[in-house]
Parts: structure tokens; sequence; C-alpha cells
């Protein structure tokens, strides 16, 4: 592998000394750029993420605008359900909808397993455009749902408040929701080995929507699962990612799972969370992203707390919460990022 000009993010993932806390943003690219608006009027989300040329051009204007440590391929979590032959659509406003949810013993036999080549070629595509485009001035991330928050789309058929048909399912069915999960993580190992071939120096799994869940319902129905992804795909050498929001009971349960970095969101304080993971992993986080929407003065105090409570430990990686807004004004985007290098600077 040819060396990354800027690794502060990859030394950070392996808890190795870095120049300053290296930051990137979840989903730094989006509507909150008015670069990502104007190719936005041209072409819906679903075709940006399938056209390679659109995915890896999107991919790039965060890069071109601020000085973040790391890219993030562009496309979505959802994506890879398709090819198992689930109907999705992305709606405005509303956000992502299945329109034949899985709930029965039927509906999971009738699932297929992807073929990376013939179901998402748009996406390995759309990696080797951006590292040819990146020219190793900083890593890229590849990344897949974690299999909970896939299962829970799969089921609800889009986001849900209570997760009541998928708590149902593990409750009265935990037969039908472990071959569910397993499926699951099959697919998924495919699509991040698919992209740790096509070139992405890091992995990031998203479970997003695992805060709904008790500490014994996650040890019970999720862990073995996320492990079981987690452990297939760590051979490949990559540093990974394990992220979730709402977490703070579940952080523990999480890094048994796997992961070099584990994400936290704002509600917990870094520090606190660091210990509760302890400090053989490294810690991802943790402004709230809401926080964007204040001032410079109030962003600044947020940022030293972070890093204070990080005390300069190898493998901090400043990021949000949770993922930027759509409407989060773009200056201070630009101040967050350019803070956190200035007041981590060694
Ligand atoms: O981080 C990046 O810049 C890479 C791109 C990225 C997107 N989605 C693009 C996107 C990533 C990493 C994701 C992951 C993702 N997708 C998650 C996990 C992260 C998280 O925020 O929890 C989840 C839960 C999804 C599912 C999803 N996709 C939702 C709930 C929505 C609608 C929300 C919204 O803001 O409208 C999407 C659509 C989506 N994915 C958009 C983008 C830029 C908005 C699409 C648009 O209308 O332009």
């Amino acid at each position: 592998m040819t060396k990354i000009k800027n690794d502060n993010f990859l030394r950070a993932c392996r808890r190795e000394a870095t120049d300053y806390t290296p930051i990137w943003l979840m989903r730094q690219a989006g509507r909150y750029m008015a670069e990502y608006r104007k190719l936005r009027e041209k072409a819906d989300f679903l075709t940006m993420c399938k056209t390679p040329e659109l995915a890896a051009e999107v991919t790039m204007q965060p890069i071109n605008r601020f000085d973040l440590d790391a890219a993030i391929i562009f496309a979505d979590i959802l994506l890879p359900v398709e090819g198992m032959g689930i109907n999705l659509e992305f709606k405005e406003k509303t956000g992502p909808i299945i329109h034949n949810p899985v709930r029965n013993r039927k509906d999971i036999d009738a699932l297929r397993i992807i073929d990376a080549e013939r179901d998402v070629p748009y996406l390995s595509k759309a990696i080797s455009l951006v590292k040819q485009e990146l020219n190793n001035k900083i890593p890229l991330i590849g990344f897949s749902s974690a299999p909970f928050t896939l299962a829970s789309y799969m089921i609800e058929g889009g986001h849900s408040r209570n997760y009541l048909e998928t708590k149902q399912m593990f409750y009265n069915e935990p037969e039908m929701w472990n071959d569910l999960m397993t499926k699951i993580v099959d697919v998924l190992i495919i699509s991040l080995k698919a992209q740790v071939e096509a070139g992405v120096d890091v992995l990031q799994l998203f479970d997003s929507w695992v805060g709904c869940l008790s500490t014994g319902d996650y040890r019970e129905y999720v862990l073995p699962h996320s492990k079981r992804l987690i452990d297939s795909v760590k051979g490949e050498g990559l540093p990974i990612i394990h992220f979730g929001t709402d977490t703070a009971t579940l952080l523990t349960s999480m890094k048994e799972a796997g992961g070099d970095v584990i994400g936290a969101d704002w509600r917990i304080n870094l520090d606190e969370a660091w210990k509760m993971i302890g400090d053989d992993v490294g810690i991802q986080g943790n402004i709230d992203p809401l926080i964007l929407f204040s001032n410079q003065k109030e962003i600044e105090k947020r940022v030293k707390d972070i890093l204070n409570r990080a005390e300069g430990r190898p493998g901090h990686i400043f990021n949000l919460g949770h993922g930027i807004l759509p409407k989060t004004p773009i200056d201070n985007v630009a101040f967050l990022i350019d803070t956190v290098h200035n007041l981590s600077r060694k």
C-alpha cells in the first residue's frame, strides 16, 4: 500500500502518536453544502450514489473545501438491500422507505445473498475514482450498517419510533430473527470486502439505532451477529470503527463485539465513555452536531472541553456525535475543523 501523506487519522485508529487530533464529520458530504445542493438538483439521491463519477465528485466536495483528515465514500447503508430483493426508495423529507418489509419466514427465505460485482458495481468504481482523485492525500473510509440497524429498516420498512415489529420478531421468533441477521451479516461481509478490495483504508460500521435496545437484548440478539461481522472483516488488516448512538449503556458490549475505535455520541462525556471501553481501543467523537448552530465562542468552548477530556491520549478521533444536519451553517463547520487542529497541535 502506498504511504498516505496525512496519515494522522490512520495513526489515531492504531492509537499511535499524531501531530494533532484528526477530525472528519459523519455525513460530511450533504445538503449543508451549496455544491451538493446544486448537483442534487440534477439527480436524485439514489442516482447520485449509483453514478460513480457523481458519487466521487460528492465525496470530494467537503475535502476540497475543508481541512479534513479523512474522506468517506458517498453511498448509503441501505444500498446493499436492493440486491437482496428489497424495494428501496428515498423519499424527499421522509427518508428511506422499504416497500416490501421483511416480516415472516417466507420473506426471509426469499432474501438473496448479494454478489458485489452484480449488485453494487458502482460502489467499487466510485472508490477507485476517489482513490485516484485523493492521490494519497488523506485516507478513505468505507462503511456499512451494523446488522441491527439494517435489520430494523428491513423489518420496519423505514425509520421507527418504537421498533415494535423488530422487537416482536426477536422476542417471539428468535430463530427467524437469527436467520435474518445471519443473512444480513453474510451480505455486509461481501459489501465490506468489496470496498476493501477497491481500495478503502478504514471501515466504519454504523449501528445508528442500536440505542433503542436494553443491554440484555443487545447482548442476546445483536452482539453475536455484530461480532461475527467484525471478526470476518478484521483479517483484512484495516482499522474498524464501531459507531452507534444512544449507547451510553451499551458501550462495553459494543466494544466486546469488536472494533479498533468505538464511536460515542454526545450524550456521554468523552472521558467517561473512554473509561468504559478501556484504553486498549480508540474513541471517536463526540460533539453534538447541533452545537454547529451556535456561535464560534460556544463551539470553541465545547472543543476545548472534549480535547481536555481526551487529555492528548493517542487514539482520539474528533467527530460529531452523529451526522451533520442539512441546514448547518458552513462557516461553523470550517471553524470547528480548524479549531480542533489548532487547539490540539503538538
Ligand atoms: O458521511 C458521508 O458523507 C457519506 C455518505 C452517507 C450517507 N448516508 C449519505 C446520505 C453515509 C455514511 C450514510 C449512512 C447512513 N444512511 C446512516 C448511518 C449514519 C447516521 O446518520 O446514522 C443511516 C441511518 C442512513 C439511512 C439514511 N439515508 C437516512 C435516515 C436518510 C435520510 C435522512 C436525511 O437526512 O434525509 C438517508 C439519505 C441520505 N444518505 C442523504 C445523504 C447525503 C440525504 C439524501 C438527499 O436527499 O440528498
